[in-house]
C-alpha cells in the first residue's frame, strides 16, 4: 500500500465546539488525512458552514449525523447532505430496509451517471449492551444484531457500516469484500484509550478489514499531531493484505 492510500484511509474526528477550533484542524491535516468527520456537535451548533469550510480547504467530509425517521424524511434529508458535497453520510440501520434502500433509490436518481455520495449504515452503537437491547425489547445478542443488520443494509444497497473493529471480521465474512467498513475505536499501541474500551492498533484494524479508521483523540491530543498522523500511517502501510488491496482500488 502505498503512503497516500493509507493516508486516504484516514478521517479525523473534528470533535470540537468552534469553528475557530475545526478551522485550525483542517488547515493543519488537509492533505495529511483522507477525510474529515463532522459530527452532531459541530453541525448543530454551526450547521452546513462547517462542510464549506472543509471543502474549501480541499478537505472531504464523512457527515456523521445518523439519521434514523421515515423513509421519506431520510431520504430527504440525505439529498441536502449529498447537495452538500459530503462524500460519506450515515443512517441507522435500525430505521429498516425501506428507509435505507428509499435513500439509495433516491441518490441514484438524483446521480444518475456521477459519483454519489456513500452512505454506512450504523448496525448497533457500541456503546449498546445485551440489556441495553433488553430494554427496547430486543432479545437477540449485540453480535447476532450486528450481524442481521449489516445484511440488511447491504440487502438494501447501502455501502457499508460503521462498526467496532472488533466487529470487522464477523462483518467482512457475512457482507464479503464488495462492502465498506469504517471503524472508530482505533488507538496506536503508545496512545491511550481514552474512554474507549475495546480497541485494536491502526495495522490491527485494517488488517481485520476495515477500509477507513475514524481518529480522533491519538492525533487531536498528541503531543506533535502530524508526527503521531505520519506514525499512523507507518503503521496502516506495514500491512500486507491482498484483498484489502482490492477492495479499496
Ligand atoms: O477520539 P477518538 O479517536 O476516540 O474519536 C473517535 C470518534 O469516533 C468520535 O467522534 C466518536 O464519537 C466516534 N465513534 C466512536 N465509537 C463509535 C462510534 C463513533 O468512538 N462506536
Amino acid at each position: 500500500m502505498t503512503r497516500d492510500e493509507a493516508r486516504s484511509r484516514i478521517i479525523f474526528a473534528l470533535d470540537v465546539e468552534t469553528i475557530a477550533e475545526a478551522r485550525h484542524w483542517v488547515s493543519v491535516l488537509t492533505g495529511r488525512v483522507g477525510m474529515f468527520k463532522i459530527g452532531k456537535q459541530l453541525f448543530t451548533a454551526h450547521g452546513p458552514e462547517i462542510v464549506r469550510m472543509v471543502e474549501n480547504y480541499g478537505g472531504e467530509v464523512f457527515l456523521d449525523l445518523k439519521y434514523h425517521d421515515i423513509p421519506n424524511t431520510v431520504a430527504m434529508a440525505s439529498r441536502e447532505a449529498a447537495r452538500l458535497g459530503v462524500k460519506l453520510f450515515n443512517l441507522h440501520a435500525l430505521g429498516g430496509y425501506e428507509m435505507m434502500a428509499g435513500t439509495v433509490e433516491m441518490l441514484d436518481r438524483e446521480f444518475t451517471g456521477m459519483k454519489r455520495p456513500k452512505v454506512l449504515a450504523v448496525t448497533i452503537l457500541t456503546s449498546s449492551t445485551e440489556a441495553t437491547l433488553r430494554e427496547v425489547g430486543i432479545d437477540l445478542p449485540v453480535q447476532e444484531m450486528v450481524v442481521r443488520l449489516a445484511k440488511l443494509a447491504k440487502k438494501a444497497g447501502i455501502d457499508g457500516v460503521v462498526a467496532s473493529p472488533l466487529e470487522v471480521p464477523l462483518i467482512r465474512e457475512a457482507c464479503g469484500n464488495d462492502f465498506l467498513i469504517v471503524t472508530p475505536g482505533v488507538r496506536p499501541a503508545s496512545s491511550s484509550t481514552d474512554d474507549q474500551k475495546r480497541v485494536m492498533t491502526p495495522g490491527e484494524a485494517v488488517a481485520a478489514g476495515s477500509d477507513y479508521l475514524v481518529i480522533g483523540r491519538p492525533i487531536a491530543a498528541a503531543p506533535d499531531p502530524l508526527r503521531a498522523c505520519e506514525t499512523i500511517i507507518d503503521e496502516i502501510m506495514g500491512v500486507q493484505q491482498e484483498s484489502v488491496a482490492k477492495r479499496y482500488s
